[in-house]
């Protein structure tokens, strides 16, 4: 594996600052759900370093499960295509559903998603997202939890990929053009 500091360009958030926002998204999470059945629902692959650090940051217990749906392929532009590569295993009947995500780019993936999961008969449906992308989006979606608004540039790190590479950065981070050129 070749190391990785010369593809960044800048970094946007330290290990440090992700940390403490999602701690505020943790304790208002735990606020808002107590007593509730609540289910999460990540979302493979890039949701998979939120949850786990999410997870770990609510005093709640909340069982989790994972949905893969993909629209990006391996570029950097949403195909507007969503397929679900993964679906869940758990009966969403009654359940309080919290989406986690990485990113909201273009909104299609989770405008299709939250759609989706409401036609299983969950007693709500919520999205937390550690970063959305405001100038980019195709489509309005009402997030509960926002970690940060971002510019309209290609990020990775944090579970968030470019072409599979650099999902396991520390922190978020924007990529080099020689990478993508
Ligand atoms: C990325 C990201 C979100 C989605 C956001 O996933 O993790 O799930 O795109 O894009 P959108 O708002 O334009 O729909 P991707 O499809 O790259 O799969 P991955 O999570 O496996 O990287
Ligand atoms: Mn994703
Ligand atoms: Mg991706």
């Amino acid at each position: 594996a070749e190391h990785v500091e010369s593809d960044l360009s800048h970094v946007l958030f330290t290990k440090e600052e992700i940390a403490q926002k999602i701690q505020e998204l943790a304790e208002q999470i735990d606020r808002d759900y107590e007593g509730r059945d609540v289910l999460l629902v990540g979302v493979l692959k890039g949701a998979v370093m939120v949850m786990a650090d999410l997870t770990r940051a609510l005093k709640g217990q909340y069982p989790m499960d994972w949905m893969a749906v993909s629209s990006y392929g391996s570029g950097t532009k949403s195909s507007g295509v969503v397929r679900i590569l993964k679906d869940l295993d758990t009966d969403l009947h009654g359940k309080d559903v919290l989406i986690v995500e990485d990113i909201i780019d273009s909104g299609l993936t989770l405008s299709w998603l939250r759609t989706n999961l409401e036609s299983r008969g969950p007693k709500s449906v919520e999205i937390c997202a550690l970063l959305r992308k405001p100038d980019a989006a195709k489509t309005a979606i009402d997030v509960k939890y926002v970690g940060w608004d971002i510019p309209n540039e290609f990020v990775v790190g944090y579970g968030l990929d470019f072409a599979e590479h650099y999902r396991n950065l520390e922190c978020i981070a924007t990529l080099a053009p020689h990478v993508y050129e």
